[in-house]
């Protein structure tokens, strides 16, 4: 009880930090508190591509989770290896959800306020979902990122798919919070399943996980 008291306070002030952030900056990268678009859709790439090895399948339906302000549908679109995913996005920020249903007139239906898809998907994927974090308990945040998990987990066939920044130690610094990689797969292999680490190309510290459902 205590612990959803403290995850409520965290995220208000989450979502303060986004909708400033959008506000200051618009639907762009640095917008996201990303340092530019080639890393974003680096990330992206190494989501998708991970889900694209490990499952052959022609359709597969992710929910981004904490989808901004929907970069990631634009990437799909764009990139031919990708048309076999079908795209739903959610944000806990109804601010980045509004900016997602402007840029995407014609597919508002496919964005939702919230932190979980709002129907079973294939993946649940997480772009950078978890970095930014308003505490320096990092115990803390990381049993708020296993409860998010957590409750993806139950909508999700396959898996979740996530990206988390690395560092020798599991530590919290300048409000980005660093996952140690071992520890991280071993608490994910407990909770939930088999989980795959790649470090993400082209970004430096930063590692892509696939938590499978077996
Ligand atoms: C660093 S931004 C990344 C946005 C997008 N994935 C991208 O790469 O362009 C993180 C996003 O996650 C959202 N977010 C943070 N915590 C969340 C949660 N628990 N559930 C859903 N969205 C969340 C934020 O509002 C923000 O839009």
């Amino acid at each position: 009880m205590l612990r959803k008291v403290m995850y409520a306070a965290l995220e208000r002030k989450l979502k303060r930090a986004y909708e400033d952030r959008l506000a200051a900056f618009g639907p762009a990268p640095k917008g996201v508190f990303w340092r530019n678009q080639s890393t974003q859709i680096a990330r992206f790439d190494a989501l998708l591509d991970l889900i694209t090895t490990m499952t052959p399948a022609a359709n597969t339906s992710i929910a981004d989770i904490g989808c901004g302000y929907g970069a990631m549908l634009e990437f799909l679109q764009k990139t031919p290896r990708y048309q076999r995913f079908h795209y739903t996005g959610v944000d806990i920020n109804r601010a980045m959800v509004n900016s997602c249903k402007e840029r995407f007139p014609a597919q508002k239906q496919l964005f939702f306020v919230g932190k979980q898809p709002p129907l079973p998907v294939d993946f649940c994927v997480f772009s950078g979902t978890f970095n930014l974090c308003n505490t320096m308990d990092t115990s803390l945040w990381h049993d708020y990122i296993f409860a998010n998990l957590q409750s993806c987990w139950q909508l999700s066939r396959y898996g979740l798919v996530l990206n988390l920044l690395c560092a020798p130690q599991t530590q919290i610094k300048n409000q980005i919070f660093y996952a140690e990689r071992q520890t991280f797969i071993a608490n994910a292999s407990r909770v939930f399943g088999p989980t795959h680490a790649c470090s993400t190309p082209h970004v430096t510290g930063d590692v892509t996980f696939l938590i499978a459902k077996s």
